[in-house]
């Protein structure tokens, strides 16, 4: 029985997934560890909002487990040798640079723990591969172990991805669809996994944890995400569709969901998928299918991501167009996380479209109820650098640019108003009194790209409305 657990990673997966191990298993002490201080000391921190990852339900977790089994540290090494079982649940964002730039995934962050591991280890340790990884990376992992390791210590690595949804993690983990654990098909690769196996048994019933080998879980994780990318971009992609004929996508959804073959979800149109995983994941599978000389799978999952980046483009060319003229136009914007209930800005479609905007010479009022000045204004610099914007420029385009700490502080005396991320908040705005209470000639223009409004009851009290792929209703 496993009594001691290290988990490389406090982010949005190390820490919710170790905090419900915690909890479920108390005869387990586990430390999370990371290279950032400041984050370890957020999460050690007696103040819930110092908390750097926000999750329903994460916060009163943490208050009943910290400290008695679940333990947040800087000392790395310490909790490495210590345990018996390593989860790395550290990040793997796409290559900046060198070969696969843009594409395969940068495994810097795995290596240098594989190296550390292998080093300061002076016992027997099973490693949980949960950070989402290219297949045959657990192969590169234990060369990397072997090269460094102690003479006579056992490293057994395993794959145990990660299917939480952000905002909604706490439950994904506790009533998970499925536990996936893949290990070499060899006694000690069934042991190891037997003793993950343990673990879940505490809350997840044995028929949703499914064996495979190794690459077969690694690649599972990257399939998963590109399926479900692949639907949001099938939606999206008939949503420009929907628009020229006047059919509307919201009942396409409904009528398309409900064969049971399908099925319902992942049919919500959008500006775009964002979150820090899905693009990533595509692009890495797309490397991966052109390493193995595969350059039509390659193109077709490819051609996902392009969808992503049009339906986004065609978002601002819509405003763009309906408002005539950006410049010195005020335009709010509802919704700066990637989606609701998460303060998670990571490839958010806000950011490429608020850019845009400003970029064109619109001055933005952006409001989001858990993203923070510093990180929007942070996002917007990283991705107009990005598209070679020099810091003299950026400087001036974040002249145009304001961020609310209150709703109706950014939905007063604005031009048009966007609604990006599907907040609930938006979705209760008393649009009546709002009106009422105004005193602008005329009403601005709303872009609902959630379609989450009332599109009937706004255009009773006058607005001008348009939502993506609702077929005639649409800004003249
Ligand atoms: P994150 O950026 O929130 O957290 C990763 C943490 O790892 C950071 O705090 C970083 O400082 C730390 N770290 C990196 N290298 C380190 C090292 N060598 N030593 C110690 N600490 C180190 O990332 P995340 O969103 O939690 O994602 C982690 C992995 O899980 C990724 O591979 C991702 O694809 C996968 N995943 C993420 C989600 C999600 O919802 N975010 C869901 C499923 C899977
Ligand atoms: C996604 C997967 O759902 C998780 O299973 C996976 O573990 C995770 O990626 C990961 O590997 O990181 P997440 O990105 O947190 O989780 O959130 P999703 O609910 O999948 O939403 C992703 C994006 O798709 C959001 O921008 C959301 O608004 C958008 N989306 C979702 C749509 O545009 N339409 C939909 O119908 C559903």
């Amino acid at each position: 029985m496993i009594k001691k657990i290290c988990c490389i990673g406090a982010g949005y997966v190390g820490t919710p997934t170790m905090a419900v191990i915690a909890l479920k298993c108390p005869n387990i002490d586990i430390t999370v560890v990371d290279s950032n201080k400041s984050r370890i000391d957020a999460w050690n921190s007696s103040n819930s909002h110092d908390f750097p990852v926000k999750e329903p339900g994460l916060d009163d977790i943490i208050k009943e487990v910290r400290n008695k089994n679940l333990f947040f540290s800087s000392d790395t090494e310490k909790h490495i040798d210590e345990s018996e079982m390593i989860f790395l649940a550290v990040n793997t964002p796409t290559k900046k640079e060198g070969e696969g730039k843009g594409f395969a995934a940068d495994l810097t962050n795995i290596d240098a723990c594989a190296k550390q591991i292998a080093r300061v280890s002076l016992s027997n340790k099973i490693i949980v591969e949960k950070s989402t990884l290219p297949v045959r990376t657990a192969e590169r992992l234990k060369q990397l172990i072997n090269k460094e390791k102690q003479e006579g210590i056992n490293f057994e690595v395993i794959s145990n991805p990660e299917f939480l949804a952000e905002g909604t993690a706490i439950r994904d983990l506790f009533q998970s669809d499925r536990v996936l654990i893949g290990c070499d098909q060899t006694k000690d690769g069934f042991a190891a996994m037997e003793s993950l196996i343990n673990i879940y048994k505490n809350w997840i019933p044995e028929e949703r944890i499914i064996k495979t080998n190794i690459w077969s879980s690694e690649l599972s994780k990257l399939a998963s995400n590109a399926m479900l990318a692949q639907r949001i971009s099938s939606i999206n992609s008939l949503s420009a569709l929907t628009e020229k004929t006047e059919a509307k996508i919201n009942e396409l959804s409904l009528a398309i969901g409900k064969d049971h073959r399908i099925g319902d979800k992942f049919l919500n149109v959008s500006p775009g998928f964002g979150g820090s995983c899905f693009q990533k994941d595509i692009l890495n599978l797309v490397y991966i299918c052109r390493q193995y000389g595969l350059d039509e799978v390659a193109e077709y999952w490819h051609q996902v991501v392009k969808i992503n980046d049009y339906q986004r483009k065609r978002i601002f060319n819509i405003v763009n167009s309906s408002l005539v003229d950006l410049k010195n136009k005020e335009i709010s914007i509802l919704g700066w996380s990637f989606k609701k209930d998460t303060n998670d800005s990571r490839e958010s479609s806000s950011i490429p479209i608020s850019s845009d905007l400003i970029v064109n010479g619109a001055n933005l009022k952006i409001y989001d109820p858990l993203s923070n000045k510093k990180q929007i204004i942070q996002d917007l610099i990283t991705y107009l650098e990005s598209k070679n914007h020099s810091l003299k420029e950026i400087e001036s385009l974040l002249r145009q640019v304001n961020i609310n700490k209150t709703l109706s502080e950014c939905l007063s005396n604005s031009n048009a108003i966007i609604v990006l991320t599907e907040w609930d908040e938006f979705r209760q705005i008393d649009w009546q009194s709002k009106n009422k209470n105004t005193n602008q000639v005329n009403l601005p223009y709303i872009f609902d790209t959630r379609n989450i409004l009332d599109i009937k009851m706004l255009k009773l009290i006058g607005y001008e409305v348009f939502q993506i792929g609702n077929g005639n209703n649409t800004i003249k």
